[in-house]
């Protein structure tokens, strides 16, 4: 049985590759209805033995006029479950049910107007402030218009048999249609971007009235159940956890200890690259707060005898990878006897290995530094495998982890490590510290922190010249960086204001000795990424 068979309320999304995959999810999660993303040829049986209340069939990239997009028959439509086909999933359903799919003729991208035709089940109770006036689109001023993001180059020509026309646009005659016995609905836009106005009532609409599923999904319901199930599976067994004081890694020791209690065992390393105050923090938050066991191993010496006389950034990720899981499996023989490892393995790692579009680039690769020795005999525990970002910090305030923590910027596994360019040495790292210590206090202070994805100081290989008092000054440059992102994989340099930033490099240059220069780095990504190593 999977993890998730104890939420009844739940729907499935099949991927057809759609770059909007994900955001559906977020949009149905965010009705409390429960959801998974499996990819598009799921097999008919496990979709059956899964029993999702519905079923959403994603966008895609593809073109259902060529043979050889993908495609998956038609007894999915007849399985007695609702389902609702977004753009490439609409036009699938129109082709698999004898209707006729052609090219628009031109590629409709962005913002349309829809026209509703039938209020009673899709598109009922639209919000008032979602709609506009079209008098060209409907003349007689009676129907409901809404603002809806389309991007497609196929439409529906024809419909399949059963089937009315509940929407249109002035250059989509079927922009939305249904076949209400079978209750089988299809829309040509994506309701889950936020430029379609009532596009998550009308998800809702679906899922509540439609499907019938009920808004049971809340942060406190996967709580208990994610409690329930890890007791399940660990038995009376012993598990162990790498605890690293990042989101995940401090929800997941949060979550099985809620479960296991003194069963759990965590780990954390302090390797010596940590930011300032980070080992006391975690410490005093799970070790004297949450009263759980935590052995704190010190190794910041082993680590920097490592990385001395080295300066290549993969050289220095492969170092301090294989030396954390060498302290880890010693620490691990000598506390001895787990069945059980706990990670916190999120929801996008496991979509990203399953999805249509496959595993996603590089990126990902160095992401599992600090990942764990693989050779070790343990079960996993991955408790929040089916949550976002987001959802794992609701989890972890709901647990009552201290927003600190459970707000704190992501932070590479190497830490400072890829943040010293050059060698790292125990001075540049304390140095480093110092201003990413200032540079974060100033954030806060200023009400910009949550603002940014991650703002880190970096340390800068060169020295340049300065003067202080009538001196001629020869030291280093710390680099700045914040940046805003969703997710990672792009992100923007952070527009910073100016007074901010002078504050910033005043503090900087006044407090951290050794420093004389401080400069903003204001490249995006791509092309830079957001580390600098
Ligand atoms: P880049 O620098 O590639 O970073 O734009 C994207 C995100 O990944 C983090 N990052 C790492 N995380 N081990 C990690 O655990 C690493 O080696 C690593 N390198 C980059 C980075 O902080 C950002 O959030």
């Amino acid at each position: 049985m999977d993890d998730s068979a104890c939420y009844r309320d739940r729907v499935l999304i099949l991927d057809f590759g759609s770059q909007y995959t994900q955001l559906i999810s977020r949009r149905v999660r965010e009705a409390e209805v429960y959801c998974e993303i499996v990819p598009y040829d799921w097999p008919l049986e496990e979709i059956q033995a899964w029993a999702p209340q519905g079923l959403i069939l994603s966008g895609g990239p593809a073109s259902v006029t060529d043979p050889a997009s993908p495609s998956r028959g038609a007894e999915i439509f007849d399985l007695g479950v609702p389902v609702l086909g977004v753009c490439y999933g609409m036009q699938l359903m129109a082709k698999e049910l004898g209707g006729e799919v052609e090219a628009a003729g031109e590629r409709e991208y962005g913002r349309a107007h829809l026209a509703v035709d039938d209020e009673s089940d899709l598109f009922a109770n639209l919000p008032p402030d979602a709609l506009v006036a079209d008098e060209a689109l409907d003349p007689s001023g009676a129907r409901p218009i809404v603002p809806v993001w389309m991007s497609h180059g196929d439409r529906v020509a024809r419909l399949p048999e059963g089937f009315e026309v509940i929407g249109h646009t002035s250059g989509c005659p079927v922009a939305a249609m249904r076949h209400r016995e079978k209750r089988l609905y299809g829309i040509q836009f994506h309701p889950e971007v936020v430029h379609t106005l009532g596009g998550a009532e009308m998800l809702k609409n679906f899922l509540y009235g439609v499907c019938g599923s009920e808004p049971s999904w809340t942060v406190s319901s996967f709580v208990e159940a994610a409690t329930e199930a890890i007791r399940g599976k660990v038995g009376g067994e012993r598990v162990l956890c790498a605890l690293s004081g990042g989101v995940d890694s401090s929800v997941t020791a949060a979550l099985v200890h809620r479960a296991v209690g003194e069963k759990l065992t965590c780990v954390f390393v302090d390797n010596g690259l940590l930011r300032k105050g980070e080992a006391d923090e975690v410490m005093e938050v799970f070790s004297d707060h949450f009263n759980m066991d935590v052995r704190l191993v010190k190794a910041a010496g082993r680590f920097l005898s490592q990385l001395k006389g080295v300066e290549d950034p993969e050289e220095k990720r492969r170092r301090i990878g294989a030396e954390f899981i060498a302290v880890f499996e010693e620490e691990a023989r000598k506390l001895g006897g787990f069945g059980f490892l706990a990670q916190g393995t999120l929801y996008p790692d496991v979509i990203e290995s399953t999805s249509t579009r496959g595993p996603s680039d590089t990126i990902k690769t160095h992401h599992n530094v600090g990942g764990l020795p693989e050779e070790m005999d343990f079960e996993l525990v991955e408790p929040l495998r089916e949550l976002f970002k987001d959802e794992a910090r609701a989890v972890g305030r709901e647990l009552g982890i201290p927003e600190a923590i459970v707000g704190r910027h992501p932070f590479p596994g190497p830490g400072l490590g890829v943040r010293i360019l050059g060698e790292v040495t125990e001075e540049r790292c304390d140095l480093l510290r110092e201003a990413d210590a200032i540079f974060i206090e100033e954030l806060r202070r200023s009400d910009l922190y949550d603002s940014c994805w991650q703002a880190f100081c970096v340390l800068l290989p060169v020295k340049s010249v300065g003067v202080m008092g009538d001196e001629r000054t020869y030291e280093q440059v710390v680099a700045v960086r914040a940046v805003t992102s969703v997710d990672g994989m792009t992100a923007d340099w952070a527009h910073l204001p100016p007074e901010v930033l002078g504050r910033i490099s005043n503090r900087i240059i006044n407090e951290v000795k050794g420093v004389n220069r401080v400069v903003y780095d204001i490249s995006s990504k791509p092309p830079a990424t957001i580390e600098w190593e």
